[in-house]
């Protein structure tokens, strides 16, 4: 299904090294600047790289372990029987793979950092690729799952029309990211916990340059009836967005048109 071969191994760009503490060095320094294209692309790649080994620590005490629950209720919304075979796509360090075999689907992990696909706890095959150019054939799979990439992504648009390409007629995604609450003062609150206390628990167990860059890496996302707009327009005009609670994640599910 997925090219090339059943596993492909991936091989790192440059070594990784373990748990560092050191800034990751293609982040911008200036609190202002946020890398566009190419520069994106390396500064995301070596920022997961850098983080890789702690993620998992990092997200779960980050989240007080809500992320488990966000990843299952995008599992039951994305609703596909067992042996569907699903792209988890920025798989990671392979939360969503391992729910997905759980649910019995055939996976197929997909990230960009070796650091990442080193430190996956799955049994999964994984490939090491750009998810804005999948290997795998037209309509190749039944479903699609996203975890917490979409801001990561040099461009949304090219990334569902890639999403709608790859999916057959039917098929079904699930695409979950950081979010933000409507009620007033949930929202003020996750501001300052999201904003100052995560970049300061980040910094002490992991990346500081890393979990700096974060909170600001949500400007890189739209507003929730724009990325709906996207998504109708390439090919999953069904497309629903939920903000998860307390707000902090959303979730976007949709049905390839026929
Ligand atoms: C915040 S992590 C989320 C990992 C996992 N999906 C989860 O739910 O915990 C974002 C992941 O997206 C990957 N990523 C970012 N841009 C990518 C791209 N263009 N192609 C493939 N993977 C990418 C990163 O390497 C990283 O592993």
């Amino acid at each position: 299904m997925v090219a090339p071969g059943p596993y492909h191994r991936p091989v790192p760009d440059r070594p990784v090294s373990a748990h560092r503490r050191t800034d990751t060095p293609d982040l911008p320094r200036a609190d202002s600047e946020l890398p566009e294209g190419e520069a994106k692309v390396r500064a995301v790649r070596s920022m997961f790289d850098s983080i890789a080994p702690r993620y998992d620590l990092v997200n779960r005490i980050m989240t007080f372990g809500l992320d488990v629950r966000w990843r299952r209720r995008a599992m039951r919304d994305l609703n596909l029987s067992a042996g569907s075979t699903v792209l988890d796509l920025a798989s990671g360090t392979g939360d969503f793979c391992r729910e997905l075999e759980a649910a019995g689907a055939r996976v197929v992990g997909v990230d960009l950092s070796y650091g990442m696909l080193a430190n996956a706890r799955t049994d999964a095959p994984l490939v090491q690729a750009d998810i804005l150019r999948l290997p795998a054939p037209a309509g190749s799979v039944d479903g699609v799952t996203c975890g917490f990439a979409l801001r990561n992504l040099v461009e949304l648009p090219s990334f569902f029309d890639e999403l709608a390409r790859v999916v057959r007629a039917g098929g079904r995604i699930a695409l979950l990211d950081v979010g933000r609450p409507t009620n007033p003062v949930l929202r003020f609150g996750h501001g300052i916990y999201f904003g100052k206390v995560v970049p300061l628990i980040g910094g002490a167990l992991s990346d500081p340059a890393a979990y700096r860059y974060l909170p600001k890496s949500v400007a890189y996302l739209p507003e929730p009836p724009e990325l709906l707009a996207m998504l109708q327009g390439a090919g999953f005009g069904d497309a629903t967005h939920t903000l998860l609670w307390p707000g902090a994640a959303q979730l976007l599910i949709g049905t390839r048109d026929g």
